[in-house]
C-alpha cells in the first residue's frame, strides 16, 4: 500500500492513501477533526451511565480517536476499534499524535495503545481498555451493548461498501438505546439510509474546512 505522512492545518499529521486518494483525517486538521467529531459531539454528549461506556469504532487506523478518548474521557470506557488493514509499527511511530496532543500521559498512552496486543482487551489506564480487532465490520459479530459508535470509514466515493444500509442496521441493532452514532460524513443518502434502519439524525456544524457532519441517536 502506497501510503504517506502528511502535515495538516493544525500541525498534526495524517497519512494520504495513494490507491484511493483519501486521508485518514481531515487535511484541514487531523487532531481538530478528531476532537470536533468523535469527541464533542459523540463522547461529551452521551449519557454517563454507572457502568463503563462501550465503544465501537470502525476504522481503528492511526489510533488518534481512541488516544483522544483516553485522555478526554472521565468515565470508565471499554473499547472495540475494528480495523481491517492495520498499520505498521513504523508508520504509527512516525506519527506527531504525542507532540500535538498536549496531556500529560498522552505520549505514554499512544505509546501502549499501539504495543497493546490485538483481539486481546488490555487496560491502558484506570479508567480505558481497549481490544483492537484485525478484521472487517462486515465479518465482526458485535456482542457488547453499544453505547457511542465513531463511524470513520473511508468516505463513500472511495469505499461505497462501508456505507450499505445493511452494516447500519447491524450496529443499530447491537446498541443500547440512547445510544448515539457519530460520523464526520454529511452525505443526504447516509443521514436517510441512517434514519430508515431506526436512527433520530442530526446534521450538525462540521469540524473545521467541514460544513456538517452527522449524529444518529438510538431512542
Ligand atoms: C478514515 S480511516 C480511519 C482513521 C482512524 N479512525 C484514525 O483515528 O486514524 C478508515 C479506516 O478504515 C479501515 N477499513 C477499511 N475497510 C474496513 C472494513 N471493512 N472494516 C473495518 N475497517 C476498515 C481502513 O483500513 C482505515 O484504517
Amino acid at each position: 500500500m502506497d501510503l504517506r505522512l502528511i502535515i495538516s492545518k493544525d500541525g498534526s499529521h495524517t497519512i494520504y492513501r495513494k490507491d484511493i486518494d483519501e486521508t485518514y483525517h481531515s487535511r484541514h486538521g487531523a487532531v481538530q477533526e478528531a476532537l470536533h467529531v468523535f469527541i464533542s459531539k459523540g463522547l461529551k454528549e452521551i449519557e454517563k451511565p454507572k457502568r463503563p461506556i462501550n465503544i465501537l469504532e470502525v476504522g481503528f487506523g492511526t489510533g488518534l480517536n481512541a488516544l483522544l478518548t483516553c485522555v478526554n474521557s472521565t468515565s470508565e470506557v471499554n473499547y472495540i476499534g475494528l480495523e481491517a488493514n492495520p498499520l505498521s509499527i513504523k508508520v504509527l511511530d512516525s506519527l506527531n499524535y504525542d507532540a500535538t496532543v498536549i496531556e500529560d500521559n498522552s505520549h505514554e498512552v499512544f505509546k501502549n495503545i499501539h504495543n497493546s496486543p490485538w483481539e486481546t482487551l488490555c487496560s491502558i489506564t484506570s479508567l480505558f481498555s481497549i481490544k483492537k480487532v484485525e478484521t472487517t465490520i462486515q465479518n465482526f459479530e458485535i456482542t457488547q451493548p453499544i453505547d457511542l459508535v465513531y463511524y470513520d470509514a473511508f468516505g463513500p466515493n472511495s469505499q461505497a461498501e462501508m456505507w450499505d444500509i445493511s452494516i447500519f442496521e447491524k450496529i443499530y441493532k447491537a446498541m443500547r438505546p440512547q445510544g448515539v452514532f457519530v460520523t464526520y460524513c454529511a452525505k443526504g443518502q447516509v443521514r436517510r439510509d441512517l434514519k430508515s434502519v431506526g436512527f433520530v439524525m442530526e446534521r450538525l456544524e462540521g469540524p473545521p474546512g467541514k460544513r456538517e457532519m452527522l449524529r444518529g441517536r438510538k431512542l
